[in-house]
């Protein structure tokens, strides 16, 4: 029996039964009995230049034997965080924008929270505190994370840590422009995902961000980018706000921006939201920050990261694999286990199982996932209907080829009411 506590997971179950992956490279990961499992996740959407890569190794490695360690608080610093501040900021979707370090994406979303609403008070409108977000969405698991989660089953038993939020449907904006107009002078800042991502990957309505940027401006209200799945090139772009055609107030962002190879967010603050605290000295201070803000070897993870991206031009790959991962996954619409396939949007697909399967057995997801595993592909189950796929950028079509294939295998076998 295990004395790992494992995140998100039933451990009356998983104390006897973990599953132990030892090595990985590339799109692909070993368990430690040998066997071999192609990673349609990426881990947890992050590894987008892949495993095993030993250039970021040696960046960490030379970093950490010069100096491993040292914070960024008040006027300290270190040369890989100013680097990598300014690398991240001149990627973003403005110009001139400053990179508020954090330890991951809940960090960088509380941040921003904290930020729109200190933002706020410095300009005299302290009612402006509520934060609305979109249904299915996820911003993580720190106190406005929890607030936020538009995943329902993410706050239960512990409610709304944080009361001013506000909820809108994930499309509506005919939902948000009444709400503005009801309460905007209460409202501090919209805050969504480009692509929502883990409550089931669904790409925006037409013209939907255009709209809702339209309707925060016009409304005075923040607009807040979470891109902690869609940044760094997930959807070829470098920013999701970049294939939108929007320019938020703020950028959230995390795991791509290392591929997961060391904890790291960020906010990535334009200069609206810089003004008051970085124009006249002593007129307002952002009191806030962590330990490992800035961490010296993990932004050094982050700037071999970046350079992986571009000099292997990894977003023009996804531009290209986008086409050839939507043909691959969307024929499985067609399985009469499967009642939507939604992809075509970046590396990124959910197969949602249809809703009598799952009604007829509630445990099914699960056991697909498990039976995707035995046949060599790690996947998982996305709000509780979908199954994930956010490979690795270097994953090549073939193995995207291999993960429709196990999936078609695997949903073809569950029959409503017997299960895998
Ligand atoms: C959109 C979004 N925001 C925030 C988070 C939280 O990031 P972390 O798990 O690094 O705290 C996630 C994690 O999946 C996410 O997808």
């Amino acid at each position: 029996m295990s004395s790992l506590w494992h995140p998100f997971a039933d451990m009356a179950s998983v104390k006897d039964d973990e599953f132990v992956v030892s090595r990985g490279n590339g799109a692909r990961v070993w368990d430690e009995a040998g066997r071999e499992y192609i990673d349609a996740k990426g881990g947890l959407w992050y590894c987008s230049i892949g495993h095993g890569r030993g250039e970021i190794a040696d960046a960490v490695s030379a970093q950490m034997r010069e100096l491993a360690v040292y914070d960024i608080f008040a006027s300290t610093a270190n040369r890989p965080a100013i680097e990598l501040a300014d690398r991240v900021a001149a990627l973003a979707p403005f110009a001139d924008g400053a990179v508020f370090f954090t330890s991951g994406g809940s960090d960088a979303v509380d941040t921003a929270g904290k930020l729109a609403l200190r933002y706020w008070h410095a300009l005299g409108k302290p009612d402006k505190r509520t934060i609305v977000h979109r249904e299915r969405s996820y911003h993580g698991m720190n106190a406005y994370g929890t607030s936020l989660a538009g995943i329902a089953a993410n706050r239960e038993g512990i409610g709304a840590l944080i009361p001013d939020t506000a909820s809108v449907g994930s499309d509506d904006t005919d939902a948000l422009e009444r709400l503005f107009s009801e309460r905007g002078d209460q409202i501090a800042a919209f805050i969504g995902e480009p692509v929502i991502g883990a409550g089931g990957i669904y790409a925006p309505a037409p013209g939907y961000w255009r709209r809702v940027q339209e309707l925060c401006r016009a409304r005075d209200v923040l607009l807040i980018a979470d891109e902690v799945i869609c940044g760094f090139g997930r959807l070829g772009t470098w920013f999701g706000c970049h294939r939108f055609g929007i320019t938020p107030d703020m950028i959230t962002c995390a795991k791509g921006i290392t591929s997961g190879y060391l904890p790291l967010g960020a906010v990535i603050a334009s200069p609206r939201l810089q003004e008051p605290f970085w124009t006249t000295p002593g007129a307002a201070l952002f009191r806030h920050g962590y330990t490992y803000s800035g961490h010296p070897s993990v932004c050094a993870a982050g700037l071999a990261n970046l350079d992986v991206l571009e000099r292997e031009g990894l977003l023009e790959r996804v531009s290209r694999l986008e086409q050839v991962l939507d043909a691959a996954m969307r024929p499985l619409a067609e399985l009469p286990q499967v009642s939507e396939v939604r992809s075509g949007v970046g590396l990124l697909a959910a197969v949602e199982i249809a809703p009598d399967v799952r009604a007829a057995e509630p445990g099914v997801v699960d056991r697909i996932v498990k039976g995707c595993r035995e046949r060599g592909v790690l996947t998982r189950g996305l709000a509780g209907h979908s199954l994930q796929v956010s490979p690795a950028f270097v994953i090549d079509e073939a193995e995207i080829g291999r993960i429709a294939e196990v999936f078609a295998e695997t949903l073809s076998g569950v029959s409503v009411g017997t299960g895998v």
